[in-house]
C-alpha cells in the first residue's frame, strides 16, 4: 500500500522536501506519497494528517517546537535540540519525535564536503533552535571547542550552560571574539533574512578556514560573502544540509538510505554557489 508522507510549516508553498523526497523515492523504488501542508492548528492538521492513513511528517517553521511537545517520545538528538523536524508513527500507534537537522549539517560537511570536525575550534553564531538544533551532532565530532556566540550574550551564556555536559561548549557576544580565531564557523542567525551579517571581527576564521551557512539561497549569502572576503578556502550555504535532513529523516522511515548527491545536483546543476 502506498504510504503518506509530508511537510508540514507555514509558509510552506517554497518547501523544496516535496521534490527532493520525491527523487529519493522514484531513486530507491519506495512506493510513497509526499504532499505539503499549511499548517494553521498544528496538533489537529498533524492528527487530521494521521487520521487520513499518514506514516510521517518533516515539520518546519514555525512548529518545530511545537512538534517537539506533541511527540509522544523522542530521540536524544531531539530532545537536545528542544525542537522536532521529523515525526513518525509507529506500529504501536505512539508519535515518535525526531531531529535530523544537526546530523544533516555534520553529513554535508563530512561527507559531502570531506571537512573532519575532530580538534577543530567552532564557532556557531546564533543562539535560538537553529544553532541549538545543531550543537550536539557538532560535539559529537570532539572539536576542541564549541564556541556560541550571541548579538544577545545573554541567551548564548544560557544556551552553552545548559548543554554543558555535551562537550567542551561555552557562549559569549560577538564583543568577546576578538582575538580568538576558528576553524571553522557556522551561522545559525536569522540575520541573513534581511540581508544581515553579524557583526564579527574580520579575523576570527584563520585562514583558509570554513565558514557554512545553514541558510541556503540561489544567490550568495550575506554570511558566506563574508567568509569568501575574510579568507575561507570554502563559503558553503545550506542546501546540501536542506538534502542530508530529508535524507535522514527517509532513513528513519523508510529503512533505506537514499543517495544525496544526485539530488544536490537536480537543485543547483550549477555546483556550489561559492564564487
Ligand atoms: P531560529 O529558530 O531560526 O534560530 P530565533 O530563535 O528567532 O530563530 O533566533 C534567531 C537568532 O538569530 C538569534 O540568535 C538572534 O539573535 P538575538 O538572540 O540577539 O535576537 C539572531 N539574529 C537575528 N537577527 C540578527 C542580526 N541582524 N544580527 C545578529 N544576529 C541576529
Amino acid at each position: 500500500m502506498t504510504s503518506k508522507y509530508a511537510v508540514i510549516g507555514n509558509p510552506i508553498e517554497h518547501s523544496k522536501s516535496p521534490l527532493i523526497h520525491a527523487a529519493f523515492a522514484a531513486q530507491t523504488g519506495q512506493d510513497m506519497t509526499y504532499g505539503r501542508i499549511l499548517g494553521t492548528d498544528f496538533e489537529r492538521d498533524v492528527r487530521a494528517f494521521l487520521a487520513d492513513g499518514g506514516r510521517g511528517l518533516n515539520v518546519t517553521v514555525p512548529f518545530k517546537e511545537e512538534a517537539w511537545r506533541l511527540a509522544d517520545e523522542r530521540s536524544p538528538l531531539a530532545e537536545s535540540a528542544g525542537a522536532v523536524n521529523t515525526l513518525m508513527l509507529l506500529d504501536n500507534g505512539r508519535l515518535r519525535g525526531e531531529n535530523t537537522d544537526g546530523l544533516g549539517l555534520v553529513r554535508d560537511l563530512t561527507q559531502n564536503h570531506g571537512e573532519r570536525l575532530d580538534g577543530k575550534r567552532l564557532l556557531l553564531l546564533g543562539a535560538g533552535g537553529a544553532s541549538r538544533g545543531v550543537v550536539r551532532p557538532l560535539l559529537e565530532r570532539q572539536p576542541a571547542q564549541l564556541v556560541i556566540a550571541n548579538r544577545t550574550a545573554a541567551k548564548a551564556l544560557n544556551l552553552a550552560e545548559e548543554l554543558r555536559g555535551l562537550g567542551p561548549i561555552s557562549g559569549c557576544g560577538f564583543d568577546q571574539l576578538n582575538g580568538l580565531a576558528f576553524d571553522l564557523i557556522i551561522n545559525g542567525t536569522s540575520a541573513g533574512l534581511v540581508g544581515e551579517m553579524p557583526e564579527l571581527p574580520a579575523d576570527c576564521l584563520v585562514l583558509g578556514g570554513i565558514c557554512y551557512d545553514m541558510m541556503y539561497s540561489d544567490r550568495r549569502t550575506a554570511f558566506v560573502r563574508w567568509g569568501l572576503a575574510n579568507g575561507a578556502s570554502i563559503s558553503l550555504d545550506g542546501l546540501g544540509m536542506l538534502v542530508e535532513q530529508a535524507a535522514e529523516s527517509f532513513y528513519l522511515w523508510r529503512g533505506v538510505r537514499p543517495d544525496t548527491a544526485p539530488v544536490i545536483r537536480l537543485l543547483r546543476p550549477q555546483g556550489p554557489v561559492t564564487e
